[in-house]
Formats: structure tokens, sequence, C-alpha cells
């Protein structure tokens, strides 16, 4: 059954990947792309988007054009390692494709409430602040989807759960604590794709497998060639983050998930954006409700070659 999906993206590169993968396979649906102020400024994560899908051939997908900051907080960006346009400095076409007009989280709304139960599935790889920001103008949202797969957390349960924007928090939940508070308190079915699985170190792209990208004659791996040359001649590999959040939507065999009850922390230094899941296990002994109170899948491993056979085979050959 292919999954009707929207996709909330703050396209930098990975995310330009994860709209290719989305895109390309037969599994999902995208009904509507919605961007956010993350890597870069919604204005730039808007154009990439276009960009991307005009660069694939990709014209009937609509993009919204969401949130420029976090709900409370100044907007922290990461130019640094995505590039001053998002797209690795690429300097992609300028798209003919255009934005809707409508506002994304107004979109986000509209497509959730007018679908059936359970018939969307929305995948985040961006901040939470569009959906948050849905979430407080209608809290049936989080009833009627039929997932959340957000690309985010870092939990310490993997060896490589530790944090990128701090040594405990991953970008995506520091950049709009807040709103991944409201979201993950939603009450909404969520699974989290977190450092822990997308830095696990055999599912990075490493220079042998950039020189097989840009050896590979399909347009979206031209593209990855292109996005990503600046990142592998930096730092010699980089991570599939947002392209495994959309993997955990087409094949959630690939990985394996553990439920808990998940906070995030709103406190600024070293914690916020922090994503503590509880392994308390023995607390059912003392809390009734303690089953009732896990409210996140968190993916704790993934099958690496499995994940990197799907990516490959969709992008490259
Ligand atoms: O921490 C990685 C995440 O933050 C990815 O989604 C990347 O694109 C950035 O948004
Ligand atoms: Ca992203």
């Amino acid at each position: 059954m292919v999954r009707k999906i929207i996709l909330d993206v703050d396209t930098g590169v990975d995310d330009a990947m994860a709209i290719m993968l989305a895109c390309l396979s037969p599994e999902l649906k995208v009904d509507l792309i919605t961007t956010v102020s993350g890597n870069v400024h919604v204005d730039k994560t808007s154009v990439n988007s276009l960009k991307i899908l005009e660069a694939i051939g990709v014209e009937d997908v609509p993009v919204a054009k969401g949130l420029s900051k976090p709900l409370l907080r100044k907007l922290e960006t990461a130019e640094d390692f995505h590039g001053k346009d998002g797209l690795g400095d690429s300097n992609l076409p300028e798209p003919k494709l255009k934005l809707l007009e409508k506002h994304a989280v107004d979109l986000i709304i509209e497509k959730v409430m007018n679908s059936k139960k359970d018939e969307l599935t929305i995948i985040t790889t961006g901040p939470l602040t569009n959906l948050g920001f849905a979430m407080i103008k209608e809290p049936e949202i989080a009833k009627r989807v039929n997932e959340i797969v957000i690309m985010g957390g870092a939990f310490g349960i993997s060896p490589y759960g530790y944090g990128n924007a701090t040594p405990v928090s991953e970008f995506n939940m520091y950049v709009d604590p807040e709103a991944a508070k409201i979201v993950l308190e939603s009450g909404a079915k969520i699974t989290m794709v977190g450092l822990d699985v997308t830095t696990k170190p055999d599912t990075l792209i490493t220079m042998e497998k950039y020189e097989e990208i840009s050896s590979s004659k399909s347009k979206p791996a031209q593209i990855i060639a292109k996005i990503t040359k600046k990142l592998i001649e930096r730092y010699g590999a980089y991570a599939l983050h947002d392209p495994m959040a959309v993997a955990a939507a087409i094949d959630r065999s690939l990985f394996k998930v553990e439920k808990y009850h998940v906070e995030v922390l709103t406190s600024d230094g070293i914690t916020r954006g922090q994503t503590v899941a509880d392994r308390r296990e023995w607390m059912k002994l003392l809390d009734e409700n303690w089953e009732k109170r896990k409210n996140v899948y968190v993916c704790v491993d993934v099958n690496s070659e499995k994940f990197l056979t799907l990516f490959m085979k969709r992008l490259v050959y």
C-alpha cells in the first residue's frame, strides 16, 4: 500500500537527498513538501526544495513555504556545514517551479484535516517549528495522522548516540526545542530516527562510495555528487540523516525500534534540545501508567547494508 506523505524540510544537503529518495520511491506518494528555517533561512530552503524537484524532473509535487524562525528563539543555522546556499554552494540553476501561495502551516492542517484518519504520514527532516505551530492551531492533527517520522534526537542508546549541536543535542531538536516539546507531547504516533542510527559508521558515505556516486550517470547521483562535493573534500565522509528518516517510512524493518518515554529539554546551554529516553524499565513496578507514558518509538539500530542498498538502488544505480 502506497503511503501518502507530507515532507517537512530545511533543505540542506541531506534534506535534498531525502526529497529525491521520497519522490523516487514507489512505496511513497509525496502529497506536499513544506519548508522551514533550519540549516539555512526558509527563503533558501524553499528555493532549494524547488531546485531539487526541478533537477530530477518532478514537477507535480507542491511546495509551501513555512516559518522563518523557531517559535521562541533566535534562528541558528548550519551554513558552515551546508554552505551559504544550503546545497553545498553548488549553484544549482534557479528553479522555474513556483511555491504555493498558502502558508505551510495552514496547508499541513488543511491536508491532514481533509484526509481520512491514518491516511497521511508526516516526515520531518528539519526543526519542528511548522508542525509544532500547526499542532497549537489544530491539535486534532495529532490524532488524524498515521505517524510522524522525525529525523532528530540523540539518545545515547547506541554507541553513536551523542549530539552534533552540543555534546548531547541533535541540531533539529536544538534549533527549536519548544516546537519539539509540543510535538512529542501531542499524543501522535511518533518514530524518531536520531543520531544513534544516522551516524552509525557503516551507513556513512565514504570517499569510496562518493566515487561510485559521482561516476553514476543517473541524474539524482549527479546532483548528490555536486551538492556533497565540499562535504566529502572537507570531512572525507558524510551522514545520510534525512534519507534515513525517509527510509524508515519506506521499510521500518530496516530498524531495531524500542518504545520509550522521551522528553526534550527546553533549557539553555549544553542540554538545550537534548532528548532523554527514560529506560528505567523497573519503574513499571512503581508506576501503573509506565507503559502509557511511552510516547516515542526510538530507532536504536539500523541494518546498514540494507539501508545503503536501498539508497543506492533508488538514487545511484
Ligand atoms: O542533525 C542532523 C539534522 O540537522 C539533519 O536533518 C540536517 O539536515 C539538519 O537539519
Ligand atoms: Ca534537515
